[in-house]
């Protein structure tokens, strides 16, 4: 039997399908040139009759992908839908329709209202009608999860007689189980006449949270093609997702005896493309792809990992083109997760200074849900570094108002020298910051400014963190005051002072 997994990739048509998903004919060829990359060996382009937009994504995608990639076109088995489906498949090299029609008694009898008999007889006229314009065509028998499997059956062996190359069973709802679907692709391999002849493709949806599951059920029965979505986009709870497939069959190629032909390492570019243009993000803990599906938090996992990777993790990041492992450090994380960071940061501290910050970043930890590289910085310099201000905050003034223009005046000591200046901006905190810019001269950015009451009402103390950044280095300043303007500069001129430290004076190995 043929070990090569053909990956069917339907984000354009189902995954579109998604609420909100919905992309123009430029958007879909950036994922089509990336579809290429990843080497996905099908691409169903659209659904042509159903807008001018899709008929012209389907145009536009088989001019784009020359023959490195098979184009199909969706259509219901109905003529007028095929042959737009075959006129917008005209520029592609590797044309295919993807035809079909319910077979589950519930599509029988509500929505398509017809006999079994008469739904045959439309999905023979269909298959032989789209093989009058491609050699190609995909059957799919709609809701074969929660059809009568002698039916499915049936079907299967008419649509082989009249020319289908592929028949695909979907599992439209995502009501079936593994083992159930899993059956029915064994039942099909084993029942119907010519099913060696033709490939045998699996589509299920996530309604139970099973699409991938009954996917690698499909494959462990016989299937051969996988349809999928990156990120597992789709109508309603979605399709299966590309991603996991790929993986768990690259993971489990001994347990499956089959793997796909896909380059893993341009998964995570993949998704984040997919993702960035419907705009449907992807949930952190999402397998494959998630934020956090190469993040460990807990300090035992942390322990683990940075001793061996393999202890907690299948999968290495590099394979799916992921940056890499990441400790995560939280109030769980231990002194080796800690030590690692700092040393990561560049920093080697001796036993009893490592002690101090690790005191230090237990009693942040507990107050904040995630210690980041700033944070670490800023504990490192305040427990055990002292750093020599170069820029003093030593007045400030700053008018703002309706009608007028804000302005600032500051007064800073730089390098001992008083330094005094006027300035103005689009707001007071503006105007400060540009002004102390002015006076410092510094090429930083300035990445995020936050503000948070530290006590209630309107005299509250306000705090003021601000992130900044220089040639790739980013520290976080803090600033804290009952007036918020003049936090504001504490908190600017605190990360500028820890800039300039970082930046010449740090001790390496301090
Ligand atoms: O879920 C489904 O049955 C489908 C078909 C149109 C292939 O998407
Ligand atoms: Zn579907």
């Amino acid at each position: 039997m043929n070990n090569i997994i053909k990956i069917f990739d339907t984000t354009l048509r189902d995954g579109e399908q998604s609420p909100g998903a919905s992309m123009n004919t430029s958007e879909k060829l950036e994922i089509t040139r990336q579809l290429v990359r990843l080497g996905a060996d099908v691409i169903e382009a659209g659904f042509p009759i159903s807008s001018p937009g899709d008929f012209e994504s389907v145009r536009k995608i088989g001019e784009e992908v020359g023959d490195a990639v098979v184009v199909c076109a969706l259509s219901r088995a109905v003529a007028k839908d095929i042959e737009v489906a075959a006129d917008a498949l005209a520029t592609s090299k590797r044309p295919r329709i993807h035809t079909g029609i319910g077979v589950s008694e519930s599509h029988l009898q509500h929505k398509l209202r017809i006999s079994r008999d008469e739904a045959l007889e439309r999905a023979i006229a269909a298959v032989k009608l789209a093989r009058s314009f491609v050699g190609d065509v995909e059957f799919y028998a709609e809701d074969a999860g929660r059809a009568e499997p002698a039916f499915v059956y049936r079907m299967v062996e008419s649509v082989i007689k009249a020319g289908a190359t592929v028949v695909n069973i979907p599992d439209t709802t995502g009501y079936a189980y593994p083992e159930e679907y899993g059956a029915l692709i064994r039942g099909i391999m084993e029942h119907v006449p010519g099913i060696d002849k033709v490939t045998v493709s699996v589509h299920c949806h996530n309604d139970l949270g099973m699409a991938t599951a009954n996917a690698l059920a499909g494959v462990k029965n016989g299937a051969r093609q996988v349809e999928c979505t990156v990120n597992g986009i789709g109508e309603r709870a979605g399709n299966t997702a590309m991603e996991e497939v790929i993986m768990a069959l690259r993971q489990r190629r001994a347990y499956f005896g089959a793997d796909t032909n896909i380059n893993t390492k341009e998964i995570i570019r993949t998704s984040r493309l997919v993702s960035s243009i419907t705009g449907i993000v992807i949930q952190p803990n999402k397998a494959i792809v998630g934020a956090n599906a190469f993040a460990h938090s807990s300090g035992i996992h942390q322990d683990g990992v940075l001793k061996e990777r393999s202890t907690y993790e299948i999968i290495d990041p590099a394979e799916v083109g992921a940056g890499g492992s990441s400790i995560v450090l939280t109030a769980r994380s231990g002194r080796h997760a800690l030590r690692h960071r700092i040393s990561e940061l560049g920093s080697e501290l001796p036993d009893n200074e490592f002690e101090k910050v690790y005191e230090a970043f237990l009693a942040l930890a507990d107050k904040k849900k995630e210690v980041f590289d700033e944070d670490i910085e800023a504990l490192i310099s305040d427990k055990v570094k002292h750093i020599t201000e170069v820029y003093v905050l030593k007045s400030l003034r700053a008018e703002s108002g309706t009608g007028i223009t804000p302005t600032a005046v500051v007064e800073m000591q730089v390098d001992g020298k008083t330094v005094k200046q006027t300035g103005s901006g689009d707001g007071p905190v503006d105007a400060v910051y540009r002004t102390i810019a002015a006076i410092t001269g510094t090429k930083s950015t300035l990445d995020a400014y936050l503000v948070k009451g530290i006590t209630g009402g309107t005299d509250a103390q306000g705090e003021v963190t601000v992130k900044v950044e220089e040639g790739g280095k980013k520290v976080a300043g803090h600033g804290a005051d009952t007036d918020i303007i003049i936090a504001s500069a504490k908190a600017y001129v605190n990360a500028l002072n820890k800039l300039e430290y970082w930046k010449k004076g740090r001790p390496k190995n301090a």
